[in-house]
């Protein structure tokens, strides 16, 4: 509509949508905030069922948002850390993650993680001291580990240590002690975090020792965060003043703060979701760790090397590419939900593969690694979908290279990730405004019906595609005549 200026008559900007609901007329208004909408604003818009619409919908109690895998969907507000997967960039509580990864330390950046600004010298020296004498492991918690097979994935090991540690830890459980123990008092809060984080790297290394067979080796509160890690994995008949080479123990400090946090992934969601419940922070350490060791996240290092392996040279790369483009393979260390650029991570991390490369020697699988890289960045199929090299793209021949077995390579995300962890566990107890997770479904099942006695059920020829219903073959013959 015209002004009698001629100016157009443009709305005044307000800081909200419109909904319409053409299935009623109905209009709704609802602020943005931050950029975001609450969901639950949209259970305003109701309708009738329609004639032949599934009463399972719930129509008549309000509109629902589907969003399968949070493809759009914030779970929190945080103040922790923000990535730009559009530009490939990264910062926790503000700080660009390049600046930590070349000034800061693994145990700084963690502080700053947790408690929001980066530690005076003071409270460093309490932090780090606090936490390298809180990395024993109590003598029975030891042997229940000692138990595990040698050839168990380290990670099962790490999970069952932590799912334990909260047995260990009954003064530590909300069940026990009651729900509002971690609100009403911080000093206790604070000693689980310094306790768990300690003990991270204990149990990592305990991991190891099962794999090779040897005795676990006591921490030492001598050394620096990463050091003492390499120390308890790798110290044997040496003199006790052994110490790791400096150099890999640098490398690994800049990989952990690296591999700190990185937001609502897959791992710190799980954090956070069954943190929501209020159970002790063991047993949510132990089910964010179970969520990361999986080869789409953490698990990622190790399905690389695997990958590249197979690849084995330059001259395959080509016929890789095709397989991957032919959806009949993966490239893994590729892509990710939030970056649209190459992950700042993997950028830092190549510069660390070199420093590790001086030491140990250049890893043979570089050579197919970097061909790759550039093959799939040259390629339609990759640069259209935004595919770009993540973290965990040049991690894992970082931790070949140091030889770490490959099983090995999640513990190694783990352990620093715990940090974050820690960061999100407690951003959501100090809010005040916890609330159970407990997300909506749609369903689309059967509708109601009446149970049918088994006599009265007709017979069904059944096979294993139905998932469900054939006897499953790991019954042997032997005992199927017996049913
Ligand atoms: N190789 C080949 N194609 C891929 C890849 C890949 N690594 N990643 C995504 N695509 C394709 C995907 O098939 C889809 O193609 P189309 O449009 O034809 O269906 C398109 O790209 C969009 O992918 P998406 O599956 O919608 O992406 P997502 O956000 O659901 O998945 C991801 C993210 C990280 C799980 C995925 O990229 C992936 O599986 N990458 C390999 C595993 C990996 O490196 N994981 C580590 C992630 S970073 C560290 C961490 O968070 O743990």
């Amino acid at each position: 509509m015209a002004v009698p200026n001629g100016i157009p008559n443009v709305p005044k900007p307000r800081n909200t949508i419109t909904v319409i609901d053409n299935r009623t007329g109905k209009t709704i208004e609802i602020t943005i905030k931050d950029n975001s909408v609450p969901a639950t604003a949209f259970t305003q818009l109701k309708a009738p069922l329609a004639a032949n619409e599934r009463p399972e919908n719930d129509t008549p109690y309000g509109l629902r948002i589907l969003d399968p895998a949070f493809v759009n969907t914030a779970m929190i507000t945080s103040s922790i850390t923000y990535i730009d997967g559009n530009k490939g960039f990264l910062m926790h509580r503000g700080y660009p993650i390049e600046q930590l990864a070349e000034k800061s330390n693994f145990l700084e950046t963690a502080y700053l993680l947790i408690y929001g600004e980066l530690p005076s010298k003071s409270q460093y020296s309490i932090w780090s001291w606090e936490i390298m004498n809180h990395t024993f492991v109590a003598e029975d918690l030891q042997s229940i580990i000692r138990q595990m097979r040698y050839d168990s994935h380290p990670m099962s090991v790490f999970i069952s240590a932590f799912a334990a540690m909260s047995a260990f830890a009954p003064e530590a459980n909300p069940a026990l002690q009651g729900q509002d123990m971690y609100i009403n008092d911080k000093s206790i809060m604070n000693k689980q975090i310094v306790r768990i984080l300690g003990k991270a790297t204990t149990v990592a290394a305990m991991a190891y020792r099962i794999r090779i067979n040897r005795p676990f080796t006591p921490p030492r509160s001598d050394l620096s965060y990463t050091e003492n890690l390499l120390y308890m994995m790798d110290h044997m008949s040496e003199p006790y003043s052994y110490r790791p080479d400096p150099r890999l123990a640098k490398a690994l400090d800049i990989l952990f703060i690296l591999h700190a946090d990185h937001e609502m992934n897959c791992s710190t969601s799980t954090m956070v979701h069954v943190g929501s419940s209020l159970v002790d922070p063991y047993s949510c350490v132990a089910a964010a760790s179970s969520a990361l060791y999986g080869p789409l996240h953490g698990g990622a290092n190790e399905a690389v090397i695997r990958m590249l392996t197979k690849i084995g040279s330059v001259d395959k790369v080509p016929e890789f590419l095709e397989g991957v483009k032919q959806k009949k393979e993966l490239l893994f260390g590729f892509g990710h939900r939030v970056y649209r650029e190459t992950d700042p991570r993997s950028k830092v991390i190549r510069e660390v593969a070199d420093m590790v490369f001086d030491v140990c020697g250049r890893e043979p699988l570089i050579e197919v690694a970097i061909a790759l890289k550039d093959a799939a960045l040259k390629d339609e199929y990759f640069t259209s979908r935004k595919l770009f090299p993540n973290v965990d793209y040049w991690s894992g021949l970082i931790y070949k290279a140091m030889g770490f077995p490959l099983d090995f390579y999640p513990v190694l995300f783990v352990v620093p990730r715990v940090a974050g962890y820690l960061a999100h566990w407690k951003q959501q107890l100090d809010s005040g405004k916890n609330k159970i997770s407990r997300p909506r479904q749609v369903y689309v099942g059967k509708g109601r019906r009446d149970y049918i006695p088994l006599d009265e059920r007709e017979e069904r020829t059944v096979t294993s595609k139905d998932g469900i219903t054939e006897i499953p073959h790991y019954i042997s013959k032997r005992r199927l005549a017996r049913i």
